[in-house]
């Protein structure tokens, strides 16, 4: 069965990119249904029109308050009856009314080996604290900032000479085919043991 995805972003949109070019070439048993963006003009809603994808842009400066955006959030997704929502660059917490709502079924992609560095700025904090090695983290999203169990993970070296830029671009090569298998693994099925994500598939 082809999962359908609903991809939720804010900004460039490269994470969207990697998973729409996946599902164009198979690589993948899921197809992108819907891009949904709170920022008007973000590349990520260029992306969805390229690639034929219906896409949905809901400013959230116009609710009155988290509550209305994440149940008008929460139609949208299942008027094009997704099956999993993956945050891609989505610059918004999402209220526990919505994590209810996807329980299990929310991916999100973090630039860095969690539990270390949740929050914004997570290429700053790595290099404030002077680590080695960074990475990314694809989790299952609960009540928590970047706290859900972790799907899978990659590891990316700090060098001397990194700006948060240049380690941001070093991580976001590798957060692409991370999230591409992270969809993979979540396709073919998930078990939860406690904090620990099998993947018996
Ligand atoms: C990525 O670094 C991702 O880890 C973080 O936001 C960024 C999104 O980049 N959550 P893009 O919009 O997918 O290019």
């Amino acid at each position: 069965m082809m999962l359908k995805i609903g991809v939720l972003a804010s900004g460039a949109g490269t994470n969207l990119q990697a998973l729409l070019d996946a599902s164009r070439e198979g690589r993948i048993a899921a197809e992108v249904a819907v891009v949904i963006c709170n920022v008007a003009g973000a590349g990520a809603l260029d992306r969805a029109r390229e690639a034929g994808v219906p896409s949905v842009c809901m400013e959230h400066g116009h609710y009155d308050d988290r509550a209305s955006f994440d149940a008008d959030l929460v139609n949208a997704l299942r008027a094009h009856r997704v099956d999993l929502v993956c945050l891609a660059g989505f610059m918004r917490l999402l209220s526990p009314q919505f994590v209810d709502a996807f329980r299990g079924r929310i991916l999100n992609i973090h630039p860095s080996l969690l539990p270390a560095f949740p929050g914004l700025h997570a290429q700053r904090q790595a290099l404030a604290a002077g680590v080695k090695i960074t990475g990314c983290t694809v989790h299952l999203v609960d009540e928590g900032l970047d706290a859900g169990p972790i799907v899978a993970q990659a590891a990316v070296p700090v060098h001397e000479g990194d700006t948060e830029e240049t380690l941001a671009a070093r991580i976001r090569e590798q957060e692409h085919p991370l999230y591409v298998h992270a969809v993979g693994l979540f396709a073919r099925g998930l078990v939860l043991q406690g904090r620990r994500v099998l993947t018996p598939g």
